[in-house]
């Protein structure tokens, strides 16, 4: 309460201060005008009097002075007339102010010395009066005594003081107005929601149910209401890793948790921060009109690491690909994210739109992207586009190095094919540096492989790696094998490492994962306690008894169009399940300036209009195709109300919509279906394993699916949650990070003499 009165107290000084400096310039100003409205009145006077006495002056009728003395004499406010002679003797004296006047005012002699009319104020008879005096016979160029006006000064005070009484009045009822509703407003704008604020923190801290308190909505208390919940957020999440931590210990398990994970990476770099370089970044800004946007762009592998970093810190290298991503970074060409929770640095990398243009889209997309996946799209490989993924190797190398120079021995880990040459770069000028390659599509057999024209440039920079790490085991070996044919090397089939030029590349199996148990740890409760089942379908306008999902970047290597087809052949087969199910595609444009993309999503539209076209009634459709970014917050609800989820890619590294699938069905209900082609299904055996090639066959497992019992459902799935929760995404980075410590650099060797 001190607080509020001091706050009010304030508040009365200032508003007291202002309102009497206010009424100070008003007397003054009002005093002025009175005085200046006097002297004016007393001036017209005395000149249509002059004319009357100035006559008789000097004539010795001073009868007749004072008679026209006492008749102008008693007028309105006019106290009285006087005229004086040269002497400033007194010729005629209005009566009632003989006694009080025995000498002429001095007004008198100084008017009738200067030859102009002076006044001046002065008490005569205890009253306060304007004595004006205007020298006579001036005109004619002698001066021949003076006439005296008096005027009743009195009402000037009065109405001055009337001014300060009413200044004060409004004063007082102004501070006592002021002091109400600031106590109100105190009381109920600041004072409720803060006691709401800290019942909630009780709520928090006595763990009880705080997710059901509503935090205050004022715009006054949004940024204390967002660190708040911020806090409250990591409070929460430190209490689950706590208490799970403590279970853990208990059943002797050793599950990975950010936590666990922060420690561990402590531990093995010494407490050095970690890098990670990748083409994709991780939050891009773009704009929206005048606003900006930030997203998280679509992508297993930002769906991977950006949990990593957010456990333990560090400095991410990425292409800055976003419209407004340059307006949001500092002068390093650095931002904390992710924005509203800032745990590590994003340091972006410029590129001119042909670099983009040739490494990207060409050399990256057209080239390796096809030549990695088994999906019958040819790569191209055009020499300029190679030229260019050289020199953005080479840039993105500048950028590192960098990022690393202040740090000994730092671990850098390389993302992808985009990458292939960056390894040695950074080796080359940094041989102190654990540089690991991650590698998350597919590798093609030495055959497949075999057709790039610059495979053994390719395979000689990722070979400038400590370690290289693919998603599966089948992956290293294809690596190896290729490796084999195409440069002079030693192969170590036992310890999987090759050899070249005294420098000694380790190739291990990692599968990637996600952040289980909360992949969508970004989404507040609020969010998920609005996922209902029937509001999702109404937002979507469709009625159906069983929902299929499916989330993906919109590229040819995910069998959209087949699984169209099987969904075709499925309510062909099973005519029941017409007006029954619905297959909504959550999809992402994706590297939409290359143009087999293009054409992938004409085709994509096409073919689900004509699937629509052949089963749609009135108001039900097979397929419903949502083309657009989805964030997680959209897509969770489509996950936890599916009856089945459907990955069917031709060919995919991993694939992490699959687990993302399992990660958010905490109910244990929907059923995966998913392409045998994809790492995932090397893991999630409980799936239903598909060839997306074998329309029959995926069509068989939708019906299975969707008639599946709920026990076995649920057995499949706390099975593949299992999985799940012993190879999550700490896990992944644990493993890696474990292996990559472990190298022993040529320095430390020297230091131990070996
Ligand atoms: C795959 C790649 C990632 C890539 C992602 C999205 O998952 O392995 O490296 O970031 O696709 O593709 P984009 O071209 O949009 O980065």
């Amino acid at each position: 309460m001190r607080i509020t009165f001091r706050f009010i107290g304030s508040l009365v000084v200032v508003v007291a201060a202002v309102a009497f400096f206010a009424a100070f310039l008003q007397v003054r100003q009002e005093k002025t005008k009175q005085q200046d409205e006097l002297e004016r009145r007393s001036r017209l006077l005395a000149e249509s009097l002059e004319e009357a006495m100035e006559p008789h002056l000097g004539k010795g009728s001073s009868k007749t002075l004072e008679r026209l003395v006492e008749k102008f004499g008693n007028r309105e406010r006019l106290a009285g007339v006087a005229i004086y002679d040269l002497n400033a003797n007194p010729l005629a004296v209005t009566s009632h102010l003989t006694t009080a006047l025995p000498t002429a005012p001095l007004v008198v002699r100084e008017s009738m010395e200067k030859k102009i009319d002076v006044s001046q104020f002065g008490r005569i008879n205890n009253k306060q009066m304007h004595i004006y005096s205007l020298p006579l016979g001036i005109e004619k160029g002698r001066t021949s005594g003076a006439l005296v006006l008096f005027h009743d000064a009195a009402y000037i005070q009065a109405q001055l003081g009337s001014i300060w009484r009413r200044t004060f009045w409004r004063v007082l009822i102004q501070t006592i107005l002021i002091s109400l509703v600031t106590l109100l407003l105190v009381r109920f704008a600041v004072g409720g929601p803060i006691a709401q604020m800290a019942e909630w923190m009780k709520q928090l801290r006595l763990g009880t149910d705080s997710e059901s308190f509503k935090l205050p909505k004022e715009d006054l208390f949004a940024p204390m209401t967002r660190e708040v919940a911020t806090f409250a957020k990591h409070l929460h999440q430190a209490k689950i890793a706590v208490e799970e931590e403590a279970r853990l210990r208990q059943s002797a398990e050793a599950v990975w948790t950010p936590d666990r994970l922060k420690e561990h990476i402590r531990s093995k770099l010494d407490g050095k921060p970690l890098f990670v370089v990748s083409n994709r970044e991780p939050y891009m800004h773009l704009k929206q009109g005048r606003a900006t946007q930030v997203i998280v762009p679509a992508g297993g592998m930002v769906t991977a690491l950006d949990p990593v970093l957010r456990a333990c810190g560090g400095t991410w290298i990425a292409h800055g690909a976003g419209d407004a991503d340059w307006d949001a970074v500092d002068e390093q060409n650095r931002i904390k994210v992710p924005p509203d929770d800032p745990l590590y640095t994003l340091r972006r990398v410029a590129l001119t739109k042909e670099e983009e243009d040739g490494y990207y889209y060409g050399f990256s997309n057209e080239g390796i992207w096809p030549l990695c996946h088994i999906a019958h799209t040819r790569p191209i490989f055009r020499p300029e586009d190679w030229q260019a993924y050289q020199k953005a190797n080479q840039k993105f190398a500048e950028a590192v190095l960098e990022e690393i120079a202040q740090v000994d021995e730092p671990c850098v880990l390389v993302q992808d094919y985009h990458f292939a040459l960056l390894p040695r770069l950074l080796k080359e000028k940094r041989p102190d540096a654990r540089v690991a390659l991650f590698w998350h599509i597919p590798w093609p057999n030495p055959e497949s492989f075999g057709i790039c024209p610059w495979q053994r440039e390719l395979l000689y920079g990722m070979l400038g790696a400590d370690l290289v790490g693919f998603q599966t085991q089948f992956y290293c070996n294809n690596f190896l094998d290729t490796v084999d044919r195409a440069l002079e090397s030693r192969i170590d089939w036992e310890r999987f490492a090759v050899q070249k030029e005294n420098h000694a590349t380790l190739i291990k199996p990692f599968p990637i994962s996600v952040a289980f148990p909360s992949a969508f740890g970004d989404i507040g409760s609020e969010d998920k306690a609005k996922m209902d089942r029937a509001a999702l379908l109404k937002e979507l306008g469709i009625k159906t008894r069983y929902l299929g999902v499916g989330v993906e970047r919109m590229d040819y290597t995910k069998g959209i169009l087949e699984r169209f087809r099987a969904i075709e052949r499925f309510l062909e087969k099973c005519p029941n399940y017409q007006s029954e199910f619905t297959f909504v595609l959550l999809g992402a444009p994706s590297r939409t300036h290359i143009k087999r993309y293009n054409e992938f999503m004409a085709e994509v539209e096409t073919e689900a209009d004509r699937v629509n076209w052949k089963f749609k009634t009135k108001d039900w459709k097979p397929i419903v195709f949502l083309k657009k970014h989805h964030s997680h917050r959209e897509i969770l609800p489509f996950y936890q109300n599916a009856d089945a989820c459907l990955v069917t890619s031709l060919h995919d590294g991993m694939n992490l919509v699959a687990k993302e699938f399992v990660a958010s069905r905490e109910d244990e209900g929907g059923v995966l279906i998913l392409s045998r082609f994809a790492g995932a299904s090397r893991e999630l055996r409980d799936a239903l394993l598909v060839n997306p090639y074998d329309v029959d066959q995926m069509s068989e497992a939708i019906r299975h699916a969707l008639e599946m019992d709920s026990q076995e459902k649920a057995s499949r799935m706390r099975r593949m949650r299992e999985t799940l929760k012993e190879n999550n995404i700490y896990c992944w980075a644990g493993n890696l990070i474990t292996e990559l410590a472990q190298i022993r650099l040529p320095q430390s060797l020297a230091a131990k003499g070996g």
